[in-house]
């Protein structure tokens, strides 16, 4: 992993909000996974595998700076849609591991960065 490429070199992004990105997805869309005791226990472990995979492809916070000015954009929208609406951080996951669940204040507070994020 090179530290250069992270969200967080390649982005300005207030401590509030990148405390929200490091407990809530980073386990996921990131080379950082730290892996809970009963990811290592079947079959719980091979669907974590199979979503950690996905995620770091759909998005992986470790390798924003290979990311495409028109893809940072996207993922950029994505973010608010998904934290929004609900659908991120993945429901399977906040139900085993519930302080990643986001109160209103953290979703607010993750869409409007990245708006403000989307002239970089
Ligand atoms: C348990 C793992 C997990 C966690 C935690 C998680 N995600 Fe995801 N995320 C996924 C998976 C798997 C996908 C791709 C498949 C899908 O869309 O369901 C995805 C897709 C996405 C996408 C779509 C990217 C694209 O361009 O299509 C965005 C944006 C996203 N996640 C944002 C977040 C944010 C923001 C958080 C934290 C608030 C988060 N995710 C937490 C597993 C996770």
């Amino acid at each position: 992993m090179d530290p250069s490429q992270t969200i967080y070199a390649t982005l300005p992004m207030p401590a509030e909000a990148k405390a929200v990105f490091e407990r809530s997805c980073k386990n996921c869309h990131s080379d950082e996974t730290s892996w809970p005791w009963y990811s290592y226990v079947a079959p719980v472990s091979w669907v974590i595998a199979r979503d950690v995979h996905q995620a770091r492809k759909a998005m992986n916070l470790s390798e924003w700076g290979g990311y495409s000015a028109n893809q940072k954009t996207d993922k950029l929208e994505e973010i608010c849609e998904q934290v929004t609406n609900g659908d991120m951080p993945d429901r399977k996951y906040t139900l085993i591991h519930r302080p990643a669940r986001l109160t209103a204040k953290e979703r607010d507070l993750i869409c409007q960065w990245s708006e403000d994020s989307r002239e970089y």
